[in-house]
């Protein structure tokens, strides 16, 4: 196909993984560890550089139409997270660390079999691999973690304020470990699965995609409310705070003293703008222009009590499955199961990132066999993951792909791209020719 695109044969390849967030969710912007693992699937591009300063995208999936655009004046257009947009996320945070304004064009096209808008990660895989072309391209060299933190920062540019979990495992993944993703400074530890258990990703088949609303960004944006209006209670400099995890640093105090102070000193009805306002002493100006983004400046309520505890809780959660999975004890399943299960209850009720079809699947996962079963990724649709002790895993899929598949016309989804068991995979690789 590229020879048909592009005339010539590709130079070398690129590819990088989608991922699967065991344990953490909605915690990585608020600065606190995250438990995720890359999954075997991924997207892969092939490129060619070229010597115009073009630079020319084509994808083997139809619904993806070619792009083309000066390699030199790279515009990101926020309002629609069309495909070729997370390309160029990639593409210019590497442009843009080097601070190079004259760049080399090149002829990429990209292939991929990570489920889109299912909460494993595609756009991130993207936006990774385009990084890692263009550094490859420019024949220069980054630490992995120096990777992660551009494409992090980058992705930016599609307009969600996502934290730094999915780069971070996309690029700092190996094969056969799970890994906990800690924040400032950026690091990537081996957590040891249980060899009893098999995780199974089950697709709800509500897509859901996080830059074409604003569910995402409110959600930030709660957390950050909640973080100023903390450290303003706790009399800390509530101006320079923008993550729950700060606030937390600040007072030196442990994770289930955030619960309480979290309770002591948010309510739990929500707050209006004004409120906020009033709390923090400023105007509805500034809190629109100085703390809210853009597509948020409009919202008439936040529920910072109920998104607190949710951080607080899920960051304490993550710790204890570490934790777990290190001390191995006899019921390490059941226990992971647990913190799984807890998981999904606070994303539903507290975080309320869930919807109907994602507690159905998480219902009928549990009663076939998983241990525990939660929602993963950005949530509202998308994927579950699931812990299930590997002797049950053949009875578990039959009988959850009979229950939520076959019973709806759920059963027209690839197979393979609904329901499967999946392992620890790498991270992303250059392919370069023999
Ligand atoms: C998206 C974001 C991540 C993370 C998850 C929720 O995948 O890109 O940074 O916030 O949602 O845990």
């Amino acid at each position: 196909m590229f020879n048909s695109k592009f005339g010539s044969v590709p130079k070398f390849y690129v590819r990088a993984p989608g991922r699967v967030n065991i344990i953490g969710e909605h915690i990585d912007y608020c600065g606190y560890s995250v438990l995720p693992m890359a999954v075997e699937q991924d997207m892969l591009i092939a490129v060619e550089p070229v010597k115009t300063h073009v630079l020319q995208l084509a994808n083997t999936n139809p619904l993806y139409p070619d792009f083309s655009t000066s390699a030199n004046n790279i515009q990101i257009d926020k309002t629609k997270p069309l495909w070729h947009n997370y390309f160029l996320c990639g593409f210019k945070g590497i442009q843009e660390h080097f601070g190079l304004s004259d760049l080399t064009g090149m002829n990429c096209l990209v292939d991929g079999n990570i489920p889109p808008s299912s909460g494993l990660s595609s756009s991130s895989a993207l936006v990774c691999c385009a990084g890692l072309v263009t550094l490859t391209v420019l024949g220069m060299n980054l630490s992995k973690v120096e990777l992660a933190e551009i494409c992090a920062k980058s992705e930016h540019y599609i307009g969600t304020e996502g934290g730094g979990m999915d780069q971070s495992i996309s690029f700092l993944a190996e094969e056969g470990t799970a890994k906990l993703i800690e924040f400032s400074p950026l690091r990537a530890t081996d957590v040891k699965l249980p060899s009893g258990a098999v995780f199974v990703i089950a697709n709800s088949c509500v897509e859901m995609n996080k830059a074409a609303t604003s569910h995402f960004n409110i959600r930030v944006m709660e957390c950050r409310l909640a973080a100023k209006l903390l450290a303003k209670h706790k009399c800390l400099p509530w101006e320079e705070v923008l993550r729950l995890e700060e606030v937390q640093a600040k007072l030196g105090v442990s994770l289930q003293e955030m619960l309480l102070i979290t309770e002591d000193t948010l309510h739990s009805e929500p707050y209006s703008p004004k409120e906020i306002c009033r709390c923090l002493g400023i105007s509805l100006q500034e809190l629109k222009t100085q703390i809210l983004s853009p597509n948020t400046q409009d919202v008439l309520t936040f529920k910072l009590y109920q998104r607190a505890k949710h951080v607080y809780s899920e960051a304490a959660r993550v710790l204890q499955f570490k934790k777990i999975c290190e001390e191995a004890p006899d019921n390490t399943v059941q226990l992971l199961g647990e913190l799984m299960n807890q998981s999904h209850v606070s994303c539903r009720d507290m975080y309320e990132c869930s919807c109907p079809e994602l507690d159905q699947l998480v219902d009928i996962c549990r009663k076939f066999g998983a241990q525990g079963s939660r929602l993963t990724g950005a949530g509202w649709g998308g994927c579950t993951v699931s812990i299930v002790p590997a002797d049950k895993l053949s009875s578990f899929l039959a009988n959850v792909h009979e229950a939520y598949y076959q019973r709806s016309n759920r059963s027209l989804v690839p197979e393979k791209q609904s329901l499967f068991a999946t392992k620890p995979g790498g991270g992303a690789l250059v392919f370069l020719e023999a």
